[in-house]
């Protein structure tokens, strides 16, 4: 096997090599400092600014609770790791469910570790896990899990520049993305996938899948090999995930970007590419090999990415559909919600610094049982607009509000949210939403481009900090803010707001980068993502940030997965993810007793000497109590 030193990198690590962050200013610190002079952060941000548009009262209510309440955790925190291995807490124990390579079918290639793992084949577990969902099919444990991107020097052999040199390793890495849908089963040894089930079913970058929603058939998404613009081939960078109420699975393309090149280094850029980053550079030399990927034969397939796919995981031979109406961007995940009149509404954030945060509110109503195969593409998009006081509103994108018809608003809705004067924020993660209250959260994970001179690739202007759910000039830490719905309804158009927790480092800073009240020098974190909610209103949050626990980061070890409680504030670490690694993915068994968790790009020595190898565990407690 060649040598290829292997470091794991994110796609913040890539897309910084790519395009480095303006040097900080001091001007960003004078602006923290301040604020933190104010005493706005630190008084104010655990129970939220929305605190005081909702009158004192609740302020007070809150905080006397979190002073009284008693911990709603069933573990004993545990410190952080900079070691090599998963650390869960006392009481508590883990196994690999699925890493990357092991086999979905009896007739896959074995695991070589001489040999860049195994040859193409899509009958495997692929690479780098994401978001994942269980379902319970007939009784079956089935989970559809995604597959987000490629660790291409540890896959295959790469050039100087860290790419493929072969079609057939850039087939290798087409087939190791995408999702797997594979079913799971306890025995003797604990959790471990139904080699050969009839539910297992590998979706890559090169599966069949409808179009559908206002955009498909459009002009911009048609292609010598689609003249219709309705089919297509694949889908990529799957990125967080979503499930339906109706039993369907939602992956969600994001950095689509980054597989598409030009073969022809001059080539004019269509309009609207610069907005997603699309140019003449790709991150997997695709367009060398793959003439679907080389924008100068094909400018019109990228338009066909960046949309939320839905996926049946109870039928393998089920066609995906891309539902256009959902918006084109950097999905990070999709988070539904029948709103009490039956409307589905779905959360999604857009992860690029300076981008939005949008929902989609369905014209029909869900009638369990129904037809709901147009629930997802006929229905209204909305970009968040948050104002300084604690309010805010969702910004319908309609032709009236945009000057843009239906099918340009799903392909250019970015453009179409700055039209309407959606607020810039720090890159949205996942948003989950509570099911035990009318609430929803949404991870700004970091953002590391706030001194620059406008916030995102379309020049919109950077929002106030003060006052704003981005609090912070410059911002390595990230936070998590929290919206209240008007009149508990999810499909209305105002809400309220606050921060659940602004991460920080109290042990380094004393101002605005110390963290809300909430942040403790036992729980600290960086760079919150991955966010789920679990049947009791308990948040999982998960962390992809600086694991480096040196500087800004000093004691903040390892990405971790930590517990938060709502009602409280309280935040508690219930596992550490093995150096290298970001904590990504989560979703219990139907019994509540296992989660299963994503390790996504672990450095050397994990699960095991040999390639690192991203994969998914099951944690549980030995007692066997309910665990989410
Ligand atoms: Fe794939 Fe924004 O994380
Ligand atoms: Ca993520
Ligand atoms: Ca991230």
């Amino acid at each position: 096997m060649k040598d290829q030193s292997y470091e794991p990198m994110n796609w913040d690590a890539f897309d910084e090599r790519r395009r480095p962050a303006p040097e900080t200013v001091d001007f960003d610190r004078v602006v923290a400092a301040a604020m933190s002079r104010r005493g706005f952060l630190r008084s104010v941000v655990a129970f939220g600014s929305g605190a005081a548009a909702m009158g004192l009262g609740t302020m007070m209510s809150s905080t006397s609770a979190q002073a009284q309440a008693a911990s709603r955790f069933a573990f004993t925190p545990i410190p952080i790791a900079t070691d090599s291995m998963v650390h869960v807490p006392e009481g508590y124990s883990w196994k690999v469910v699925a890493a990357w390579g092991d086999a979905l079918f009896s007739d896959a290639p074995a695991f070589d570790h001489d040999n860049f793992g195994h040859p193409e084949s899509v009958r495997v577990f692929g690479e780098n896990t994401d978001g994942m969902e269980r379902f319970n099919i007939d009784g079956h444990e089935v989970i559809a899990i995604n597959h987000e991107y490629v660790n291409s020097e540890i896959n295959v052999v790469v050039d100087e520049n860290w790419l493929p040199t072969t079609a057939e390793d850039v087939l290798k890495l087409q087939h190791l993305q995408g999702v797997t849908v594979m079913e799971v089963a306890a025995g003797d040894d604990g959790w471990s996938v139904v080699v050969d089930s009839p539910f297992n079913r590998r979706i890559t970058n090169n599966t069949p899948m409808m179009i559908s929603g206002p955009a498909a058939g459009h002009a911009l998404l048609q292609t010598a090999a689609d003249p219709t613009g309705t089919t297509v081939l694949g889908t990529l960078n799957n990125c967080g995930a979503g499930r339906t109420p109706w039993g369907t699975y939602l992956t969600c393309e994001e950095n689509f970007n980054g597989y598409f090149g030009s073969t022809d280094a001059e080539m004019t850029m269509p309009d609207g590419f610069d907005r997603y980053g699309i140019d003449a550079e790709s991150g997997y030399a695709y367009e060398k090999f793959d003439a679907r990927f080389d924008l100068a034969q094909n400018p019109n397939e990228p338009h066909r990415f960046g949309y939320i796919v839905e996926i049946d995981p109870s039928d393998a031979a089920s066609v995906p559909v891309k539902r256009t109406a959902l918006g084109r961007f950097k999905h990070e995940n999709a988070a539904s919600v029948v709103a009490r009149n039956g409307q589905i509404v779905v959360y999604l954030g857009d992860d690029e610094r300076g981008e939005f945060l949008y929902k989609y509110v369905s014209n029909g109503v869900y009638m369990p049982g129904g037809d709901t195969s147009t629930l997802l593409d006929d229905g209204v998009l909305y970009a968040a607009q948050f104002g300084t006081d604690g309010t805010g509103q969702w910004l319908a994108l309609t032709p009236d509000t945009t000057g843009m018809d239906a099918a340009m608003i799903s392909i250019h809705t970015r453009q179409a949210a700055s039209a309407v004067g959606a607020t810039t924020m720090d890159r949205p993660e996942w948003v989950a939403v509570n099911p035990v209250a009318i609430e929803a959260y949404c991870a700004l994970t970091n953002n590391s481009r706030r001194a620059a001179d406008a916030t995102n690739a379309g020049g919109d202007p950077m929002v106030p900090v003060e006052g704003s759910p981005n609090p912070r000039a410059e911002n390595g830490y990230g936070q998590i803010v929290r919206w209240y719905p008007a009149d508990e309804d999810h499909t209305a158009t105002g809400f309220t707001w606050d921060l659940f927790v602004t991460a920080g480092n109290p042990a380094v800073h004393s101002d605005a980068y110390a963290g809300s009240a909430n942040v403790t020098e036992g729980n600290m974190f960086n760079s919150p993502d991955g966010m789920v909610f679990d049947r009791f209103g308990l948040l999982w949050i998960q962390t992809d940030g600086d694991d480096s626990n040196e500087g800004d980061f000093a004691g903040q070890g390892n990405n971790q997965m930590l517990v938060g409680d709502p009602a409280t504030g309280e935040i508690a670490r219930f596992l550490t993810g093995p150096v290298g690694s970001e904590v990504t993915g989560m979703t219990p068994s139907s019994d509540g007793r296992t989660i299963f968790v994503g390790i996504q790009h672990p450095g050397s020595g994990w699960p095991a000497e040999g390639l690192p190898r991203s994969g998914i565990i099951a944690v549980w407690r030995d007692d066997g109590a309910l665990i989410a």
